[in-house]
């Protein structure tokens, strides 16, 4: 693999390689297996992959959380180096390179910038989509790679890639577990050991809950899963919402479930100091 930290060292390789498809994986680095395993679909389907390391500043609407945020560039580079190929490229970039001005672009995303994770991280997902529509610039992708465990951020890129034109196919994979379910996250090595220890209940709350869905309605789930996760010490559910991952319209009963749309169960938990989410399918019945 090389390593390139500017925008022409970059472009240049990519014109030199020449190789088609190009997969690019965008990453904030402190790097685990669920960040590798989009790696590795990469490497799978294309023929020069592209992962991106770079803390966005613009998507962190709390900075204290931008300031903790954790960085391995180490370790990072370490455990790309045991998946990527010769001429596969990481990206390094600093600040100048990503916005050598200011980034003023306002995008407007409707209802998917409104719900969940938009109402408790206002400009979030505006940060989210200055930086990827850059990365897109940048590279020029023909697939980019991204998780089903940040949702709502899949749901946004592909409306990203309709309004700005891009044809860059989207990519969404599964979420990669710790053996206990917790979803990976470069913010679980952020948890305090007794926290860490009860944050299973998470996962195993959600997937109750969808098994629920055959014979209960959603107020009923949604006072479960908040009791369940609530009761543990430190724990405190933000919000539970159950969503179709098209246009991520809440729905409050089953009967507002459409057939052909494929539906989630959404849940932010603050665990401590730490903010985490997870969501789960909830089957149609
Ligand atoms: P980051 O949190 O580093 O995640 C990079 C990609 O890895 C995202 O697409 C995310 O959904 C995926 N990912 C994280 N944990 C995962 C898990 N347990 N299983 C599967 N995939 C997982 O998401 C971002 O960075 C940023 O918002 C970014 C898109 C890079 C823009 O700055």
């Amino acid at each position: 693999m090389k390593v390139i930290s500017t925008v022409t060292g970059i472009q240049k390789q990519l014109e030199t390689t020449h190789r088609k498809p190009v997969g690019l994986v965008p990453t904030m680095g402190a790097l685990h297996e669920g960040h590798l395993s989009l790696v590795r679909s990469a490497t799978l389907e294309c023929a020069q992959a592209v992962i991106s390391i770079y803390v966005n500043p613009t998507q962190f609407n709390d900075k204290n959380d931008l300031k903790r945020y954790p960085r391995t560039p180490d370790s990072d580079l370490k455990l790309l180096n045991t998946v990527l190929r010769e001429d596969d490229l990481v990206f390094t970039p600093t600040d100048s390179e990503i916005y050598p001005t200011p980034d003023k672009r306002v995008f407007h995303f409707g209802n998917l910038d409104n719900v969940m994770e938009a109402k408790r991280r206002p400009g979030h997902f505006n940060g989210v989509a200055q930086v990827v529509s850059r990365f897109f610039e940048i590279v020029k992708p023909d697939i980019a790679y991204f998780g089903q465990k940040d949702f709502q951020q899949v749901a946004v890129i592909r409306e990203l890639v309709r309004q700005l034109n891009f044809h860059i196919k989207i990519s969404s994979n599964p979420i990669v577990r710790e053996p206990d379910g917790l979803a990976m996250s470069s913010r679980n090595r952020l948890l305090e050991p007794q926290i860490r220890k009860d944050a299973p209940v998470i996962f195993k709350t959600i997937s109750r809950a969808a098994e629920m869905i055959r014979k209960n309605d959603i107020p009923e789930i949604k006072k479960y899963v908040t009791g369940n996760i609530n009761e543990r010490a430190g724990f405190e559910v933000e919000y539970f919402e159950i969503a179709d991952d098209r246009e991520l319209r809440i729905v409050e009963s089953r009967k507002e479930m459409e057939k052909g749309k494929k539906y989630f169960g959404c849940i932010a938990v603050k665990a401590g100091k730490i903010r985490l989410i997870d969501n789960i399918e909830f089957p149609l019945l």
